[in-house]
């Protein structure tokens, strides 16, 4: 062999082994040494706020999906767009899982009002979410039931907890937040922020109809299009997760509507309760979430139909 083919062997060998040792680092651009909490939004107004306080920033693309990590009020945090919908929330919260290995997973963004005592800015810090849209239609109706996870064949509640310490660490957050007032033609008022239930499905409720059932079937507070999908990864890979949703409509006949007058106050309302969460994060250093705890199934509801046939 020749100088010359040994010095290109030796550099071939050598960029190998540097490929995959960048292939092998779990979470690439993130401190390993520090707990890093990925913040998942649907479009771009709901993480607007959030990048302009990013620092220190690097862009991960994966699978064609881009991963922002960053220093957000000190804190190493991954942001990332899952694009609207279950099947894009749930990619995208696989991939940041898998990629940046988070602490915690904090869902931000707007959603539909369902309590009939919620009005449009309103903000709901999700204790607990469940796929609207899953479960078995038969002559009597819909019943809402949870799928198993293939990992280990256990059964998904109906609602998916989000982590406790999580959530009182955000509604704590009512006293010490100001929130941006909501205009409306009757008027001015300040927005409430309440902790409840949201509901997820692969729908924009736009019905007065659908709105009253799902108040009725599942004493929801809210409705959007992400959030049990995100949860449902977080709990099968056992991550603690909360999800922060205010309204920017009341999903009736005037949603459409109202989302466009709302959405960027409400993104905006929602943004803002998730950067101060963050900051808590950081200067309680994680202690008060209940980290990689095992998540506590809330027992299925009435509605839960328990028959060994379910295919589902
Ligand atoms: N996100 C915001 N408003 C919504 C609604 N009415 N239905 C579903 N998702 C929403």
């Amino acid at each position: 062999m020749t100088k010359f083919q040994h010095k290109i062997n030796f550099c071939f060998v050598f960029a190998n082994i540097l490929i995959l040792i960048i292939r092998l680092t779990p979470a690439y651009g993130v401190n390993p040494q520090k707990d890093v909490t990925g913040i998942l939004g649907a479009f771009d107004e709901e993480l607007a706020i959030i990048q302009t306080k990013l620092t220190d920033t690097q862009t991960h693309t994966i699978m064609g999906m881009k991963f922002i990590s960053g220093s957000l009020e000190e804190r190493s945090v991954v942001v990332a767009l899952t694009g609207i919908g279950k099947v894009n929330a749930a990619m995208t919260t696989t991939l940041l899982l898998d990629h940046f290995k988070p602490r915690e997973v904090i869902f931000t963004g707007i959603a539909g009002g369902i309590n009939p005592d919620l009005r449009p800015g309103d903000m709901v810090i999700a204790e607990r979410i469940a796929h609207h849209d899953l479960g078995n239609i038969h002559a009597d109706g819909f019943k809402a039931q949870g799928v198993a996870n293939p990992a280990d064949g256990k059964r998904n509640p109906v609602f998916f907890p989000c982590d406790a310490a999580l959530v009182t660490l955000a509604i704590n957050l009512r006293e010490n937040i100001e929130l941006a007032p909501i205009q409306r033609e009757t008027g001015e008022y300040q927005p409430k922020l309440i902790k409840g239930t949201v509901l997820t499905g692969d729908v924009f409720v736009a019905s007065k109809a659908k709105k009253e059932s799902l108040w009725r079937e599942f004493q929801a507070d809210a409705v959007e299009m992400e959030g049990a999908a995100v949860a449902q990864v977080c709990y099968q890979q056992k991550v603690p997760f909360v999800v922060i949703r205010c309204l920017s409509d009341t999903a009736d006949e005037s949603a459409a509507q109202d989302l466009r007058q709302f959405y960027k106050t409400a993104a905006a309302n929602a943004a803002k309760l998730t950067i101060t969460l963050v900051r808590e994060l950081e200067q309680k250093s994680g202690k008060e979430t209940s980290a990689k705890m095992e998540p506590i199934g809330i027992e299925p509801t009435t509605y839960w139909l328990q028959t060994s046939r379910s295919p589902i």
